[in-house]
């Protein structure tokens, strides 16, 4: 037993960092191991790792400078008594994104310059709710103090309109069998525009680019999941993770290898290049070449002009798919919620009633059951 959760995070060491795509490619995927040493966590294929990120100090700065704030100013977060200075606040406890009309309307109410008020005035009467939600989400607090410099408010009142940073869930994707004192994580490093400022998001930045490698800054918690291998070794598991959503796949696949589980594997993977993104390659191949994946389907969207996905791979090989549900094998979907997901969804649906001669009625009662039997198991986010 750990003294280690979500309320009482371990400082936990970040022991390597490297990039999984390559420097040509368009986005930024990096595989992290974290070590568990002295901490007594436990966790098993599935589960996922809670991370407490900080805030960028530079994105601090700018903040406290374009506010008007030193950071030696004494706040209290709400729900909590003690006092702390708004620097370790902005820095530890709140987000500073997301801010909303009630910060705006505050920001009115205090305007000095009569062009900024009337600015505000129009952007709170906006009638088109669409237009006006956009507007909010292309701002961070930083931009609304840099657009309405007269509007000063207090340490305390921004502080209390701020969202509290949270901690971030990532799936673990090293296998327990093979390094019990080590978690692994397969992280999509989110860099974006808005408003022409560049944005970075909190978590993924910190893992990147702030916490220092064997330093123990980094808090974390296992959080423990219905996710998971069956628990028949012979079963054979489909595990459907473009993207990051290979993550727990290749923890699924590293343990079975490791403990020498009979029960077959096939992997429908996807990226956008496979030049650039086939994350983790090199370990497949030798998956591959063991026989601990018995097949890898793969789908790169951007290596023609027409995207290729993981649920047109599924589509080729539906016969066969089919057979290795009928005999038993639990079906896997991790990544993407959005569109992934439903997409996936779609085509398994498609698929049951296909190949298992059903109305698309009795293949959505199918499906219904073979959730329920827990052989249908998603980590969707
Ligand atoms: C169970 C679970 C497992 C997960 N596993 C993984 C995993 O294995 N690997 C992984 O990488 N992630 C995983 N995630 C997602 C992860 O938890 C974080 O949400 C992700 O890393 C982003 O966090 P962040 O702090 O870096 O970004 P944040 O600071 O939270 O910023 C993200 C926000 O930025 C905004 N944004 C992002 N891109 C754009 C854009 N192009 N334009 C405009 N706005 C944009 C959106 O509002 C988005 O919500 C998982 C999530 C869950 C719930
Ligand atoms: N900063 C960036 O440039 C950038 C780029 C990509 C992703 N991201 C963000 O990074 C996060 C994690 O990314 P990720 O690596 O897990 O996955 P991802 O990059 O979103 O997607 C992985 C693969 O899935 C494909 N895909 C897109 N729509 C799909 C659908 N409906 N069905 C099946 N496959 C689909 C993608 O193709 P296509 O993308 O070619 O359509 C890509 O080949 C996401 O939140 C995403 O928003 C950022």
């Amino acid at each position: 037993m750990s003294n280690f959760d979500k309320n009482n995070p371990f400082p936990a060491c970040l022991v390597d960092r490297r990039r999984l795509s390559s420097s040509a490619s368009q986005k930024d995927t990096q595989h992290f191991s974290v070590s568990l040493e002295g901490s007594g966590l436990t966790y098993k294929c599935g589960d996922s790792l809670g991370v407490f990120p900080t805030n960028n100090p530079q994105a601090v700065a700018a903040l406290l400078q374009a506010a008007g704030f030193s950071g030696d100013e004494s706040v209290t977060i709400p729900k909590d008594t003690s006092a702390i200075t708004l620097r370790d606040a902005l820095t530890k406890r709140v987000a500073l994104n997301g801010p909303t009309y009630k910060f705006v309307q505050l920001l009115h109410d205090r305007a000095a310059a009569e062009k900024e008020k009337a600015q505000l005035a129009a952007q709170i009467a906006e009638p088109d709710a669409e237009k006006k939600k956009a507007w909010i989400e292309q701002r961070e607090y930083l931009d609304l103090f840099v657009e309405f410099p007269s509007a000063k408010i207090t340490a305390q009142e921004l502080i209390e309109l701020q969202r509290k940073l949270m901690p971030r869930l990532y799936s673990i994707s090293s296998a327990p069998s093979k390094y019990p004192n080590e978690i692994h994580l397969t992280v999509a490093v989110v860099r974006y525009e808005t408003n022409g400022r560049k944005r970075e998001g909190v978590c993924s930045s910190f893992l990147a680019d702030r916490a220092h490698l064997n330093t123990p800054e980094v808090p974390v918690f296992v959080a423990h999941s219905h996710f998971g291998l069956p628990a028949d070794d012979n079963a054979p598991v489909i595990m459907v993770g473009p993207g990051t959503g290979v993550a727990p796949f290749r923890s699924f696949v590293m343990d079975r290898a490791t403990r020498g589980a009979k029960g077959r594997n096939w992997l429908f993977f996807g990226d956008q290049r496979k030049d650039h993104d086939f994350l983790y390659a090199d370990e497949w191949a030798e998956y591959l070449k063991s026989g601990a994946l018995t097949r890898l389907d793969l789908a790169f969207s951007r290596d023609q002009a027409e995207k290729v996905y993981v649920q047109d791979r599924m589509r080729e090989n539906a016969a066969e798919l089919w057979q290795w549900i009928s005999v038993g094998a639990f079906f896997y979907v991790c990544g993407d919620a959005k569109r992934m997901a439903k997409d996936v969804d779609a085509t398994l649906h498609a698929i049951v009633a296909e190949h298992g001669k059903m109305s698309t009625e009795a293949a959505i009662e199918w499906v219904k059951q073979f959730k329920k039997d827990g052989r249908y198991q998603r980590d969707v986010y």
